[in-house]
């Protein structure tokens, strides 16, 4: 295990690159296996859970080459519809094998997802819309098994807008006969992302960013070449870092439009922000103001952001009210903040944050990766030293985190435990 060592209180200064987004490439790496030739994707961030999934495609038999941040991946001699179950439960999104699997090969065989441990995250819409495309759903000792002779498009109304079913479902529908349709879908940028991928490829998605997603099954698809969007969490996290240490950095090469709720809200704080073409200067105040927040599916403010936005908000002048209405438990990391020195009440789904000029560091333990990036920035703006064991966690989905900090000055090193 390593850990993060923070000496805290330099103010972040400089400017950052935001390498490619985790939520689309975990997405798009297995997406590109329906594909009847190679394909290549750039901008693929160097992060655990991208080499996991690399790892587990060439378990199922396919060619995979990782040349700093451009994946190549044959999907010839990919034969396998069971996913290694070793592999799979270190990644929530190796559920998206569930859709690759069921449309190459008419079956899958996937352990249910491990990820994060933010509370239950049944996979109730992603079953029910395999079901409704023809095939054969069964549960058995933590394995999903699919089945289907013959995928059939058919309309998909999801009770809530998951990202993951969504997903999911785009990924079985592809070659399927007839016209999908999947109402009230998620519409975060990744979803378009990999419909864009997919498109690329030869698929005939339309609607992709909308509540509603037409998907007009085609019989074959290609090999292509993709480029996967910034990562608005990697950049949201920054530009609270920024905030928290009454910064000024500049994040680059990101979308400013994905980035609208975050925005909104650091402007609320009291921050100066400034932005044009692909990057965002954020210029914190001396502590910010406190602000209410919900998270929301997109565009709303993001549920990924809340831990770094809280952590963010245990230094400003004032009470904060935050509520989690995406997930059922995710504040399990507010007792680590409250240890160094910040004050705040969890009841249920909402976090009221009492603002106090000072957080001291102290060791404390990452238990998901946003919960690592909520510790990292109170340990950035915290007096003393902060340690953050499990920084393994942290670097599953941030990319070369401790060297784009020290970029950006601040005083951090990476020490084995
Ligand atoms: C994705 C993101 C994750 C982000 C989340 C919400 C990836 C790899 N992960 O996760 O970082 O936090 O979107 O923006 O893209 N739910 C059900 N039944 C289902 C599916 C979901 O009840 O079948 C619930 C979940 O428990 C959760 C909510 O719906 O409370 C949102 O989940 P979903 O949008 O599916 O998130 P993920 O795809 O798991």
């Amino acid at each position: 295990m390593a850990k993060l060592v923070i000496q805290g209180r330099n103010k972040l200064k400089g400017r950052v690159k935001i390498g490619g987004s985790k939520n689309s490439s975990v997405a798009i790496i297995p997406a590109v296996l329906l594909g009847d030739g190679p394909s290549t994707l750039e901008n693929v961030p160097a992060i655990r859970d991208v080499q996991v999934f690399a790892q587990i495609l060439k378990d199922l038999g396919a060619l995979v080459s990782l040349n700093q941040n451009t994946m190549t991946i044959s999907p010839n001699g990919f034969a396998s519809h069971v996913a290694p179950y070793d592999l799979v439960r270190k990644l929530r999104a190796s559920y998206y094998l569930m859709g690759v699997l069921l449309a190459k090969f008419g079956k899958a065989e996937v352990g249910l997802p491990g990820g994060c441990d933010i509370g239950p995250r049944p996979i109730d819409q992603h079953l029910k819309g395999f079901k409704a495309l023809g095939a054969a759903v069964s549960l058995e000792g933590g394995v999903v098994r699919l089945h289907a002779n013959k995928l059939q498009g058919a309309p998909i109304y999801l009770d809530i807008p998951s990202v993951g079913a969504t997903i999911n479902i785009m990924l079985a529908a592809c070659m399927a006969e007839g016209t999908t349709l999947i109402e009230n879908a998620a519409k975060e940028p990744h979803v378009v992302d990999l419909a864009n991928c997919l498109n690329a490829m030869g698929a005939r998605i339309h609607g992709a960013g909308t509540d509603i997603i037409r998907i007009r099954g085609v019989k074959s698809l290609k090999g292509t070449s993709h480029s996967v969007i910034p990562d608005d969490i990697e950049s949201a996290t920054y530009m609270m870092a920024a905030v928290a240490t009454a910064g000024d950095v500049e994040v680059e090469g990101v979308i400013t439009k994905h980035l609208e709720p975050v925005v909104a809200k650091l402007r609320e704080a009291g921050a100066s922000i400034e932005q044009n073409g692909d990057y965002i200067r954020v210029i914190g105040p001396e502590r910010p103001d406190p602000v209410n927040v919900k998270t929301l599916p997109y565009p709303g403010f993001p549920t990924d952001a809340q831990q770094p936005l809280t952590a963010m908000l245990t230094r400003a002048r004032g009470v904060s009210v935050i509520h989690e209405s995406v997930y059922e438990n995710r504040f399990g990391y507010v007792s680590e903040l409250i240890k160094m020195g910040a004050n705040i009440k969890v009841q249920g789904k909402t976090a009221v944050v009492e603002g106090t000029s000072r957080l001291v560091g102290s060791p404390v333990r990452a238990t998901d990766l946003r919960a690592g990036a909520s510790l990292m920035v109170a340990g950035l703006s915290a007096e003393g030293t902060t340690e953050v064991y499990g920084l393994e966690i942290i670097e599953r989905g941030y990319e070369s985190v401790v060297e784009k900090l020290k970029g950006l000055g601040a005083d951090v090193r990476r020490v084995e435990d």
